[in-house]
């Protein structure tokens, strides 16, 4: 589906419900993963959090690749610890790190530094250890058009979706996303070899046919994403 003017491609995958997405992108997402370890003896995946990927992790801890060479990190964290209810490195652990995927070797954003700026200072130094770009990066949307932790209103949105931004990750708080955030800036994001967009239900939809259109990318952050792609963004949704 070709965006308005100044934006990506994308390619739409729409799925007849989420159990077939989850198998088909778990698919995909493995494949990317073992060409790059055919290719460079490691792989690099960062996923999103939320409730959306629960089904696509579980299909994904299943799939049948050399785990041991894969890291897996994150899009974005909430500035808590691995064991709180709102963690994404709690739901990586409970529905992704497990059955054969349980061998790959997990980086967290989080760490318990004196604040959201040194902890994210933490994640960047992590995320750069990873080797760059990701190869794969697999991003979420919410319903106000936030993706990662690019939120309308975000105290460093600018920063963050800057496409020249000079850091991997970044802190950031705002109106809607309660703890302070940990967040993979736009550079990181739409640099990945395999960049993916998983949205379910019709009102997600909607939103993103929004985000398609013209408009202010800090009213509806996907924005950035949709116009910094350097490929095409792959669109995975179910109803
Ligand atoms: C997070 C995610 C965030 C998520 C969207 C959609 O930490 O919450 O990284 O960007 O992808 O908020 O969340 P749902 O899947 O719960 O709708």
């Amino acid at each position: 589906m070709k965006a308005t003017e100044g934006q990506s491609p994308v390619n739409r995958h729409d799925f007849a419900n989420g159990a077939e997405l989850a198998e088909a992108l778990a698919r995909t997402v493995a494949d990317a993963l073992a060409t790059a370890i055919a290719a460079r003896g490691q792989a690099t995946l960062a996923v999103s959090g939320g409730s959306t990927p629960k089904r696509f992790f579980e299909a994904l801890s299943q799939q049948p690749i050399d785990w041991e060479q894969v890291a897996i990190t994150l899009i974005d964290e909430r500035l808590v610890p691995a064991d709180h209810e709102r963690s994404n490195h709690r739901l990586a652990n409970e529905h992704l790190l497990k059955d054969l995927a349980a061998k790959a070797r997990f980086v967290p954003l989080y760490s318990d530094a004196a604040d959201a700026e040194q902890a994210a200072d933490v994640a960047a130094a992590r995320i750069d250890g990873l080797g760059l770009p990701l190869d794969v990066a697999i991003l979420g949307m919410g319903t106000d058009g936030h993706t990662a932790s690019f939120f309308p209103h975000g105290s460093t949105l600018d920063l963050a979706t800057d496409p020249a931004c000079p850091h991997s990750v970044i802190a950031i708080e705002a109106p809607g996303a309660g703890e302070p955030r940990l967040t993979l800036t736009l550079p990181r994001i739409v640099e990945a070899g395999l960049l993916l967009l998983h949205i379910e239900g019709a009102e997600k939809q909607a939103v993103l046919e929004k985000a398609l259109e013209q408009g202010p990318a800090d009213e509806m952050p996907v924005r950035a994403v949709l116009r910094g792609a350097s490929k095409p963004l792959e669109i995975y949704w179910a109803p």
